[in-house]
């Protein structure tokens, strides 16, 4: 299975995300093999829910909070997300660590309720610019996911999904090299315990579009792709799906 999750940030008007995933539910070629997944602002999630009720497109979140209940004012629980149809939860973005300052207690947090709830946590981890130049990079990346994963409840039918975006190429239109996504997906996977191997599943993300997408993937390394810019409009959005 391939995932293709589209991240839509903060980039659409609730009418346009509902447009989007209209024209998506009818133009999407349905492939078993592929899993489409949206994850719209949360004032959309209702609306865009009702478009792709009846397809294989699955809904995502791009943010949650860890409590179920409670006095948290302009937070988001799993509990009210499930009620919205969504399966998927985008944890640890780059963008929220560091707008947010969400921290990886956090993020372990946030993966331990979805794990719990039986909603797929997407985290993300990569490393920044800074941290690459001083050749952090690697200990970086393998330090967020051991964070992340700390003392997570697996159970039977557990998924996660790890996206390894490099921040400093998100949203420039530059990719790193595949094969530099390949060797740290290969250095995810070697943090990770072989037991619970199978529970994972690795994407890449960080300026992927229809043109680069398929030299990213590699069966049983990097089974998918978290897409910014180029999940924004359908003449972008389903040639990337179909390359995948
Ligand atoms: P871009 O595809 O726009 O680089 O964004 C990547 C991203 O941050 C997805 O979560």
């Amino acid at each position: 299975m391939k995932y293709v999750i589209a991240n839509w940030k903060m980039q659409l008007l609730n009418n346009e995300a509902v447009k989007l995933a209209r024209d998506l539910k009818q133009n999407i070629v349905e492939d078993e093999n592929k899993k489409v997944v949206i994850c719209p602002s949360f004032i959309a999630l209702n609306q865009v829910w009702q478009e792709i009720a009846e397809t294989d497109v699955a809904l995502g979140s791009q943010n949650v909070w860890y409590e179920n209940k409670g006095a948290f004012t302009g937070e988001v629980s799993l509990d009210q997300l499930q009620e919205m149809g969504v399966e998927y939860v985008i944890i640890g973005h780059s963008e929220r660590r560091e707008y947010n300052s969400e921290t990886d207690i956090q993020v372990n947090a946030k993966v331990k309720k979805a794990v719990e709830k039986g909603i797929i946590p997407i985290i993300c981890v990569g490393e920044t610019k800074k941290e690459r130049e001083n050749g952090e990079a690697e200990k970086q990346v393998q330090n967020q996911v051991a964070q992340a994963l700390q003392n997570i409840g697996m159970q039977e039918n557990t998924k996660i999904i790890i996206a390894y975006e490099p921040v400093w190429v998100i949203g420039t239109g530059q990719a790193v090299e595949p094969e530099e996504a390949k060797k740290m997906a290969e250095l995810i996977k070697n943090t990770l315990n072989e037991e619970v191997m199978d529970k994972f599943t690795i994407v890449y993300g960080g300026s992927v579009d229809a043109q680069n997408v398929a030299s990213f993937m590699e069966e049983g390394l990097i089974d998918g792709v978290l897409v910014g810019g180029a999940s924004l409009s359908l003449d972008k959005f389903l040639p990337l799906i179909e390359n995948v």
